[in-house]
């Protein structure tokens, strides 16, 4: 099995080889110390890397820029000396067969301006943030340009430092304060039409491309909703999640732009339907709002996977040497409450 498992199959990313397709994508343990990657940051990737996943992504918005002051302890990539650092982390990682990669950004306005070095936030309006609370000064055009070269700086760091790669955050940092004209005042080149909002990411990532050469990772990390008309009159694509159960059979994950439901029900001691259905506002149009190939795609993958799971168990459960045993009393009660209920209806079922 574990030979055939897709996720344990080599990848092919640009020139570097993957061992599998398991990563762990960025987030931030806040472990730095003055902002630096040390010991305990250290162990904590190289425990990955010993456990045998391809690729870990360190940091979680490691900051480009002083005027984009750590909200969690993020490294500080604007800092020189993060270079030996990174380089012990990426060595230790790679001895034991991981790639690795560092998440940068520019925070914008998703910081506060009262910590790191007191500066002002900056973005492409004065619009408060929610969360943070700051209010930003809007980017001027010296800015731009510094910011740029901070981005530049950071990821000429990381190559210094021996990583893979780098990747760039773009969902609610300063990339997509620039897309998005809820939060870009500002007027042409940087501001106005698609073109215009989405220039400053391109010229940050050409600037990055030129600086650290063709042989180095260079990613972004984005959202994207999958249904351009948003449920029930919402207007932000970016407002989470909410799940809820209805056990022991369903559950029903809703989103700003489309919410699928889950539903299991017995057809037999040895077959179970499975229903999944993903709903969209009633005016979103096939092929212009949404692609349903997109749509569809995760939980599809997720469906298959599961099915595969399930064959294989009850291949087990009916092989000659299988003995039924208890459920965990700690992780398996909902197995147990759905077991108790697909059995109670296939009785009422046999009944009438
Ligand atoms: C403490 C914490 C910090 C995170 N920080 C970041 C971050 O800085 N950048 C980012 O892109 N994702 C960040 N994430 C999101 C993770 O990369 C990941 O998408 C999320 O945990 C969901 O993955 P899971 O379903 O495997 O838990 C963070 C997650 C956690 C739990």
């Amino acid at each position: 099995m574990a030979a055939n498992d897709p996720l344990l199959q080599p990848y092919k990313l640009k020139h570097l080889t993957l061992r599998n397709r398991i990563m762990t994508t960025a987030h931030e343990p806040a472990y730095s110390e003055d902002g630096l990657p040390k010991e305990r940051y250290r162990a904590y990737h190289v425990a990955r890397a010993k456990g045998g996943i391809a690729l870990t992504m360190t940091a979680g918005s490691a900051s480009t820029s002083r005027d984009s002051p750590p909200v969690f302890n993020n490294v500080l990539a604007y800092k020189d000396e993060v270079v030996p650092w990174m380089r012990q982390l990426a060595d230790a990682c790679h001895e034991h067969g991981a790639a690795v990669m560092i998440q940068l950004t520019h925070l914008g306005r998703r910081t506060r301006w009262d910590t790191g070095d007191w500066m002002p936030v900056v973005s492409p309006s004065h619009r408060r943030e929610a969360a943070h609370r700051s209010f930003p000064k809007e980017v001027e055009d010296w800015d731009i340009e510094r910011i740029i070269k901070d981005f530049d700086d950071a990821a000429e760091r990381m190559k210094a430092a021996g990583l893979d790669g780098i990747e760039l955050e773009a969902y609610g940092h300063l990339l997509d304060q620039f897309w998005s004209p809820l939060t870009n005042d500002l007027d042409a080149p940087y501001g106005g039409s698609l073109d215009n909002r989405l220039r400053f990411s391109f010229d940050v990532l050409g600037e990055i491309r030129e600086r650290v050469g063709p042989n180095f990772i260079v990613g972004v990390r984005y959202t994207r909703a999958a249904c351009r008309v948003l449920l029930g009159g919402l207007r932000d694509a970016r407002l989470g999640g909410l799940t809820f159960w209805t056990q022991p059979n369903s559950w029903h994950h809703v989103m700003a732009d489309h919410a699928v439901t889950f539903c299991v029900l017995p057809l037999g001691p040895d077959r179970t339907l499975l229903r999944t259905t993903w709903l969209i506002h009633k005016d979103a149009v096939e092929g212009v709002d949404y692609d349903p190939a997109n749509l569809l795609a995760v939980w599809e993958a997720t469906n298959r996977q599961d099915a595969a799971l399930v064959e294989m168990t009850q291949a087990g459960v009916v092989s000659p040497s299988y003995e039924p045993g208890p459920y965990s009393p700690f992780t398996e009660g909902l197995v147990e409450d759905f077991c108790q209920w697909y059995v109670e209806r296939m009785g009422a079922g046999l009944r009438g």
